[in-house]
């Protein structure tokens, strides 16, 4: 085998290396085809866009912004309406005022949307009541229907999670230019279930305040003409994990301005904790496009495998190009992280260093329902702001899985979600997601231990 360092690179060199988590398709004429329709199609963003994010991320890893990144664990085809979309908007643009407020930085937002279609499993089969079917790997591969039918891979679904994501950032592109994303709208993002919560109202409070020095701006001048794009507008961005590699070479372009590849599914991708091997096809793939890259790191990695990654995915050591994603899970941070850390920092190199307080933190509560608890998630989001502080590094941002609708898939927070509750509201096609009421939580929390 060669390996990602001996290979020349090209958007398909990654066939190449093993690629694991992959489905099994059965009918490759299939796949040629739909991977052919995929590389003809428009991109689904633009180089400058993906540049600008980048440059974002290097203020990120010097601590001058904060980077804030959320959304479903897997999109649905069937939960596909503006509503949805509208209301993950909407929380995440919460969030991002609470903390640009709360910290007096700029907030880099980026959505787990648009393209977020494919999952890593555990294990290939699912097994009920004896029955033993291919596991769901999201959308994009295969239905989430406990059937023979439903689990077939279909290299058809690439093209559906294509067009999904081109009508998703489409809403978005609107959203968040033509208005709905304006500062002097923030009253209106407060959906009515969340308005009933202490987060809700708390959230309310801030939200008259900021009105009150919005006015105040106006009455001396500054709130229109050069200013008004400022408060206008919103830059939000996408993301999601790089998991199917056809999909992901598919999309990717040659730049017409600088000649580089951009992977253009979306602004930035990132590669899962059980993808992430230093000689497999993720790895390759994503060395060679200029996209900023995320790699999720959990509590089994070692320095020397976040060396290596730096080598590979970030040989010049480019600001902004790198984020590490930690998910340790909340027992495990304060023995994971510190030493890291430490193992990183002589060396130099430019990490923006990103909290999962989701995926170390799932469980199975009675009933054989995956689910986290807000307990979980705040004490392992404690953890490492204290242990950057202590380590003298910088805490660059958070990820979350979350949904702007008022399911019950999480533990805790202002509704005291009990176990009890889960089965009432519990929609998510993968991973339990915050909810609106809870989102808001995590985001005062987060301001207030960044200001502490
Ligand atoms: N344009 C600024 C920004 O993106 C301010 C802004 C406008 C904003 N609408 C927003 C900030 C909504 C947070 C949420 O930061
Ligand atoms: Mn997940």
């Amino acid at each position: 085998m060669p390996t990602t360092t001996s290979t020349v690179w090209h958007p398909l060199s990654w066939k190449q290396f093993e690629a694991l988590q992959q489905p099994e398709w059965p009918d490759p004429l299939v796949l040629e085809e739909v991977y052919g329709n995929l590389s003809g199609y428009p991109p689904l963003v633009f180089a400058g866009e993906v540049r600008d994010l980048k440059e974002h991320l290097a203020q990120v890893a010097c601590g001058k912004a904060f980077f804030l990144q959320g959304g479903d664990c897997a999109e649905s085809f069937s939960d596909f309406t503006a509503n949805a979309i509208r209301d993950k908007l909407k929380v995440l643009l919460q969030m991002a005022v609470i903390l640009t407020y709360g910290l007096g930085k700029p907030v880099i937002k980026v959505g787990r949307i648009a393209g977020q279609f494919a999952k890593p499993r555990s294990s290939s089969v699912e097994v009920q009541d004896g029955v033993s079917l291919p596991s769901f790997r999201g959308e994009s591969v295969n239905a989430p229907y406990f059937s023979e039918e439903a689990r077939v891979p279909d290299p058809r679904r690439l093209e559906r999670a294509y067009f999904q994501a081109a009508s998703t950032l489409n809403l978005l592109r609107a959203f968040t230019g033509g208005g709905f994303a304006d500062l002097r709208q923030l009253h209106h993002w407060n959906q009515d279930f969340v308005a009933q919560s202490p987060q809700g109202q708390r959230y309310a409070q801030l939200a008259d305040q900021l009105g009150e020095s919005l006015r105040f701006m106006k009455a001396i001048g500054i709130n229109g003409g050069q200013h008004g794009s400022v408060l206008h507008d919103v830059e939000y961005f996408t993301s999601h994990e790089a998991l199917i590699l056809e999909y992901e070479s598919a999309l990717t372009r040659r730049d017409s301005f600088t000649g580089d590849y951009y992977d253009c599914s979306a602004h930035m991708l990132w590669i899962g904790e059980r993808t992430r091997q230093l000689e497999g096809a993720h790895v390759e793939f994503l060395r060679g496009v200029k996209n900023p890259i995320g790699v999720k790191i959990g509590p089994t990695a070692t320095a020397d495998e976040l060396l290596g990654l730096c080598d590979r995915l970030n040989p010049e050591n480019e600001p902004g190009r790198l984020t590490l994603i930690s998910r340790c899970g909340h027992s495990r941070i304060e023995t994971v992280l510190p030493p890291l850390l430490r193992a990183m920092a002589p060396e130099g190199r430019s990490i923006v260093w990103v909290c999962d307080p989701m995926h170390g933190n799932t469980y199975e509560a009675p009933g054989k329902i995956k689910t986290r608890s807000m307990d979980a998630i705040l004490s392992e989001l404690k953890s490492f702001f204290t242990i950057h502080r202590a380590e003298g590094t910088i805490p660059g941002g958070v990820h979350f899985e979350l949904t702007g609708d008022n399911v019950t898939e999480c533990l805790g927070g202002s509704h005291e979600i009990r176990e009890e509750h889960l089965t009432e509201r519990y929609e998510t096609t993968c991973d339990p997601r915050l909810n609106a009421a809870q989102s808001l939580d995590v985001a005062f929390l987060v301001a207030e231990l960044l200001r502490g």
